[in-house]
Formats: structure tokens, C-alpha cells, sequence
């Protein structure tokens, strides 16, 4: 379905964010994007929606396509018609607007019986929804914004949907509901995720299949539950030592592991 094929991508001609990464996301499945911060993962979903350009980002090498569409050459707009739509990161809400109107916002492409359906299964999704409509999303609480977020990209009735970071800054019951709509989203209506996440374990535990980046290339990729056995990212990511027990990121033997992968 999706493919990226040695990407290169560059910022202000200066910045090489990614310097080398193929991944694909089939129909149907959730894929984990792992890695670090600074490795690339945000700038990977702004090249895929195309709104690397006012960030004066560049794709400057290799190829993106949705089923053998070339979407480097599609307007952003263009691609969410073609079902490729993206939660970024800090959920980017309208703040002044209420939550009904960033919502609404989502299906700018849809006629309004359609919105209407949608909001409403937005709201039976997440119900807090439904009691905040008329309120101004500046105003939210973390776990809010995220689920609005989330909805606001539902309007758009995705193929793909691509999230960036849903768990960043939530409590773990708001995670789970989270997580648990990206399942169920999958499973009831085969939607595909493209699923960024810095918690790894629960990324590795919905997914079918997980790529790490680091410094701009893939450094290992496979079915989930290889990923979430592979003993480096256990260090990692997983925050567990060969033991099983926690460890403190510090004290992991960075380089050595490091070298290990890349070798
Ligand atoms: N607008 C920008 N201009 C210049 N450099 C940028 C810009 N955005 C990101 N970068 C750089 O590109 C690299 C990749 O950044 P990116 O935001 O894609 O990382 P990330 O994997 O999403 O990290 P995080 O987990 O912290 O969100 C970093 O070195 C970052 O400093
Ligand atoms: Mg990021």
C-alpha cells in the first residue's frame, strides 16, 4: 500500500534528517515507527502527508507511494483525499475553535450529511467527546485534545491513518483508550496505522510489524514480537535487561549495543 523507498530528506539543504529509509505499511496492518528522539520519525510522516515545505524540509532522494501512486508530486490535500491522514505530533488542535469545529475541520472534503454521520461516530467513540463539543480546545486536557485529535482525523475516513506520539504526555488509563481505539480501528474497519511512538512496548504490543530508526536509517525491522524479543531493544527501548528486570537507561552499555546493531 504505502511504500518509502530509500528516502533522503533534508532541511534548509543543511540538515540531513533522514539519509537513508524504505519502509511499507500493507492494507490492514499496524506498523510501529520506534526510535529515539531527533531520529527522524516526525519528519518520515511530513514527507508522507507533504508539509515538509514550511519547515523548508526536502525530499531529496528516493521515492513515496500509496499502491504505486507517487505522492511527492500530490498537494497535502491531495493526499488526504487519497486517504492518507496524519494525527501529528502535539495533536495540533484549532485552540480558539470549538471541539465540534476542529472536528468538523477533519472532513473539509466531505459533504455535510457525511460530516454529520462522522461526528457522530466520533462522539460514540469517545463519548468525553460529546460532553466537551461546545468547548474551546485550547481549553482541553491532554487526553482530550488527543482523542479530538484523533477524531478530527477520522473526518477525513483515512485508509491510513498516521499518528504521531498519541501517548506522549497522557496517563496510562488515557493510553489504553487510545490504544485500544487504534485496535479496534484496524480490526472493525481494516484501517492501516502507521503508528510513531517513544513507548516502544506498547507500540510492539498492537503492531504487526515495527521499524527502529536511528540517526535517519532503519537499523532493524521485522514482525512485532521479533522486534519486541531482540535483546537491544529490550535494553532500549523496552527498558529490560537480559535478566527481564528494569533497568535504568543509564547504566545500558550504549555504545557496545549501538555498534552491535549497526554492524
Ligand atoms: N524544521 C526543522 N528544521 C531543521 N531541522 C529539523 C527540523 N525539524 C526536525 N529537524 C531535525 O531533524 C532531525 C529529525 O527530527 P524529527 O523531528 O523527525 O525526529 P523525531 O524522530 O520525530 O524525534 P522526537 O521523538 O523527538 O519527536 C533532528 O535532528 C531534528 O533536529
Ligand atoms: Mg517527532
Amino acid at each position: 500500500m504505502l511504500t518509502l523507498t530509500n528516502v533522503q530528506i533534508m532541511y534548509d539543504r543543511a540538515i540531513e534528517a533522514v539519509r537513508d529509509v524504505s519502509l511499507t505499511v500493507d492494507g490492514g496492518r499496524i506498523v510501529a515507527l520506534l526510535g529515539s528522539n531527533g531520529a527522524g520519525k516526525s519528519t518520515l510522516l511530513k514527507a508522507i502527508s507533504n508539509v515538509l515545505y514550511p519547515e523548508e524540509g526536502e525530499v531529496l532522494h528516493g521515492e513515496i507511494a500509496l499502491d504505486g501512486r507517487n505522492l511527492l508530486t500530490m498537494s497535502a490535500d491531495a493526499i488526504v483525499a487519497s486517504g492518507i491522514v496524519q494525527v501529528p505530533e502535539g495533536r495540533r488542535l484549532f485552540p480558539l475553535m470549538t471541539v465540534e469545529e476542529n472536528l468538523t475541520m477533519g472532513g473539509f472534503l466531505k459533504s455535510r450529511g457525511d460530516v454529520s454521520a462522522d461526528l457522530d461516530r466520533v462522539y460514540a467513540m469517545f463519548p468525553r467527546l460529546k460532553e466537551r463539543r461546545n468547548s474551546t480546545a485550547g481549553y482541553l486536557s491532554g487526553g482530550e485534545q488527543q482523542m479530538a485529535a484523533i477524531g478530527r482525523a477520522l473526518l477525513a475516513r483515512p485508509k491510513l491513518l498516521m499518528l504521531d506520539e498519541p501517548s506522549l504526555g497522557l496517563a496510562p488509563q488515557i493510553i489504553d483508550q487510545i490504544f485500544e481505539t487504534i485496535v479496534a480501528l484496524n480490526r472493525d474497519e481494516e484501517m492501516s496505522i502507521l503508528l510513531v511512538e517513544q513507548n516502544a512496548s506498547l507500540a510492539l504490543q498492537i503492531a504487526h510489524y515495527g521499524y527502529i530508526v536511528e540517526n535517519g536509517r532503519v537499523v532493524l525491522d521485522g514482525p512485532a514480537e521479533r522486534i519486541a524479543g531482540n535483546e537491544d531493544v529490550k535494553e532500549f527501548y523496552l527498558g529490560f535487561s537480559e535478566a527481564g528486570a528494569r533497568k535504568n537507561y543509564r547504566e545500558v552499555k550504549h555504545y557496545k549495543r549501538r555498534k552491535r546493531w549497526l554492524s
